[in-house]
């Protein structure tokens, strides 16, 4: 693909930590994250060993690799050289063979071979702005088959402007004291600075305008996660 010369430089916006070698090894311990649930409810939409899963924004494949022993395919890409690195070391350490690790963005990702029929993303595409959000979400629409699941988890923010502050004082208050551990209160601070979470009532819409049913929404109590199952309309 050429990509216009007016696209964003995606590793310009990944976020430096994921680009540096002393922060990666230490994060799968921060995120502390179980992909269990996500891959039982794949599994229970039908997920198969027929399928070609893919993974935007797969950082250091916690998702990808547990999918893997279900999926006949797996792609996952991201724009971090450093994240790839760590997928690729853990699968040869699971001798995990079905998975394609390709350097690669939202915007960037040339999707080769049949359509998929399942695109995943996990905390990742808050590092777009709104309007490049809504490219990506038309690009996943295309990549995947008619009827495909796109199961999407991102910071999200599925409460009123007016509430801002009192919902970033109550999660701030909850962070991790030790950066190891997980975010600290700074590093939230910085997520909310810095990067570019949306408003679930901005975001759900753009999922729809990209070709998308969402048939599921759940939103954290604290008001600042988000999952969605979206489904291909075809
Ligand atoms: C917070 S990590 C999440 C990683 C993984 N999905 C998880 O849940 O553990 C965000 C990841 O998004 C990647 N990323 C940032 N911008 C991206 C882009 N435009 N396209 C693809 N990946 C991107 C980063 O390199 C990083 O690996």
């Amino acid at each position: 693909m050429n990509i216009p010369r007016w696209f964003p430089d995606e590793v310009a916006h990944a976020g430096p930590e994921h680009l540096d070698p002393a922060y990666v090894p230490g994060y799968d311990r921060k995120a502390g994250t179980d992909p269990t649930d996500d891959v039982g409810l794949l599994r229970d939409l039908g997920l198969s060993e027929r399928h070609t899963l893919v993974d935007l924004g797969a950082g250091t494949g916690t998702f990808a690799l547990a999918a893997a022993p279900y999926c006949g395919r797996v792609i996952a890409v991201d724009v971090s050289p450093v994240m790839l690195a760590r997928l690729e070391e853990k699968a040869g350490e699971r001798g995990i063979a079905n998975i394609a690790c390709v350097r690669s963005g939202f915007l960037s990702y040339q999707h080769e071979g049949d359509r998929a029929d399942v695109v995943y993303s996990r905390n990742a595409l808050h590092h777009l702005p709104d309007f490049w959000k809504a490219i990506a979400l038309r690009r996943i629409a295309g990549i995947l088959k008619p009827g495909g699941i796109f199961r999407l988890h991102d910071l999200v923010y599925s409460f009123d402007p007016g509430d801002a502050e009192r919902v970033f004082d109550a999660w701030f208050a909850g962070a991790a004291s030790a950066p190891e551990d997980g975010w600290t209160r700074e590093e939230l601070e910085t997520h909310v600075c810095d990067e570019h979470s949306t408003f679930a009532w901005l975001l759900e819409p753009m999922l729809e305008r990209a070709g998308f049913a969402i048939q599921d929404v759940a939103h954290s109590p604290a008001g600042v996660y988000s999952a969605y199952t979206c489904v291909t309309e075809g």
